[in-house]
Order: C-alpha cells, then sequence, then structure tokens
C-alpha cells in the first residue's frame, strides 16, 4: 500500500470541498465535506447506515446528476466503480463483459490477462449465472481494473459474499491495488476490513468526515494488540459498544 502521503507535496487524486447532497428540504446527507485521496492510497469509507456514504460515492462516481447539491469535486479521468453486486450483463460471457467497451485491437489479450490476475483464467466463455457470488466479484474487479483506473470506488463490494469468500477476496484486493495502484474509496460496515486493508480509515456521520485515522500497524494480523485497539476505537466512534 502507498505511504500515507497527506497531500501536501503531491496533488491528491481526488479532492473534494464543502460538498453538500440532500434529497429533501429537511436537511442535508452531505454538509461541506471536505476529503482529498493522495494518488495510490486506499482509504476506507465506514459510518453507519444512511449515513451518505453511498451518496458521496455516487458524487465521485458522477452518477448523482440528478441530485440537489454544490460544492467542488477534482477525480481523475479513469474511474471505475465496483457496487456489493457484480453487475455483470447477462447475456455476455465473462471475457465480454470484462472487455465490453474497451477500444484496441489487443482488448481480448487485455481481458484475459484481467481475468488470470483475478484467479480466472480458463473462465473466459463462462456465462455469468455459471459463477460463484465470489467469482463475479472477481470478474467484476477484472472488469474494472483492466481500465487501469486511476480511482476504484467500491460500495460494500463483497456485503453479499460469505466470511471465508470475504478474506480471500480481501486477499485479492489488496494484491490487486499493490499492483495497479490506483487511488481506493472503498465503503464497508465491516470495521476490520477497512483495517485489514486501507492506508486510512475515514469515518462520516452528520454529513461530515468525523474522523480521520492512518492505519498505522506493524502487520494486519487481527489478533494483534494495535489491531484491537484501532478497531475499539473506531466502534467506539460508530457507537458501537466492542464487546
Ligand atoms: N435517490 C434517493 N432519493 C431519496 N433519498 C435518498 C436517495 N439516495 C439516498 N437517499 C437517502 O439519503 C440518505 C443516505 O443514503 P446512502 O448514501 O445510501 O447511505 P449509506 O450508503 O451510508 O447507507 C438516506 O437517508 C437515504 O434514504
Ligand atoms: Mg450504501
Amino acid at each position: 500500500m502507498a505511504a500515507h502521503a497527506g497531500g501536501l507535496t503531491s496533488t491528491p487524486a481526488v479532492r473534494v470541498r464543502d460538498l453538500h447532497r440532500s434529497f429533501s428540504a429537511n436537511g442535508g446527507v452531505l454538509n461541506g465535506l471536505d476529503l482529498d485521496i493522495a494518488a495510490g492510497e486506499f482509504v476506507a469509507l465506514i459510518g453507519r447506515s444512511g449515513t451518505g456514504k453511498s451518496t458521496l460515492l455516487r458524487a465521485l462516481a458522477g452518477l448523482d446528476r440528478d441530485v440537489k447539491g454544490s460544492g467542488r469535486i477534482a477525480v481523475p479521468d479513469s474511474v471505475s466503480v465496483v457496487f456489493q453486486d457484480s453487475r455483470l450483463l447477462p447475456w455476455k460471457r465473462i471475457l465480454g463483459n470484462v472487455t465490453f467497451g474497451l477500444r484496441g485491437g489487443d482488448a481480448d489479450r487485455r481481458g484475459r490477462q484481467a481475468l488470470a490476475e483475478v484467479g480466472l483464467a480458463g473462465r473466459e466463455q463462462a456465462w455469468p449465472y455459471q459463477l460463484s457470488g465470489g467469482e463475479q466479484q472477481r470478474a467484476a474487479l477484472a472488469r474494472s481494473l483492466v481500465r487501469e483506473p486511476r480511482l476504484l470506488l467500491a460500495d460494500e463490494p463483497f456485503g453479499a459474499l460469505d466470511a471465508l469468500t470475504r478474506i480471500r477476496m480481501h486477499t485479492l484486493l489488496r494484491k490487486l491495488c499493490e499492483a495497479h495502484r490506483p487511488a481506493v474509496l472503498l465503503v464497508t460496515h465491516d470495521v476490520d476490513e477497512a483495517i485489514v486493508l486501507a492506508d486510512r480509515v475515514i469515518l462520516l456521520d452528520g454529513g461530515v468526515v468525523r474522523t480521520d485515522v492512518p492505519v498505522d500497524l506493524p502487520d494486519r494480523s487481527r489478533n494483534s494488540p494495535a489491531f484491537a485497539d484501532l478497531r475499539a476505537h473506531l466502534l467506539d466512534q460508530l457507537g458501537v459498544e466492542a464487546s
């Protein structure tokens, strides 16, 4: 993972200033949010359900053009988005899904390489329904990464997977991000997932970034005291009683 650059020396990949979004007259979802993400930095976004995590992600992805709001958003030219469901096109084979919309004569080769990177070599000609949920998310990651995005936005991408598959996907996502170095904003409700994966964890509350902590652990073992301390701190910030 990239070192936390702090955004002082290099231009951040993502720069958000005074972002406001609201869906009704009785109050905003985002209320003047500021956020920087350095190039290559992995940021996890946590927060209680309904605090506006997806709203922020959709704003960064440019998917919220009908939503009322204001503020400044700067993101790289190439942005990929992964959601909780893979959103594969059911009428296209896996390779066709990964290369869909890709230009250039080497699209097939790049698609095959991306599938190999996510562990799906040999499944190029499968249909989406023939893949397990975890495999479908692998394909969705391949479809994102084949575009070499400078920013990867992921909204609870592992939320529908069983615990063991989720842990495998953590390992895969870290490996992919270390190889490709996009800036990442990962929305998750899983505090452990945030600590395992991110360089920095931010907590959204009241429409602004309430907590912003670097993940500065000697290792990412879930059993280490430093991990437990950070987990307890974040759960406390979330208003959850740590057990
Ligand atoms: N398209 C929409 N229309 C109306 N209200 C919305 C819409 N999208 C989100 N909201 C509301 O905005 C708030 C934040 O939603 P969301 O960003 O999805 O939260 P989170 O992802 O943190 O759970 C919620 O109260 C939700 O009901
Ligand atoms: Mg959400």
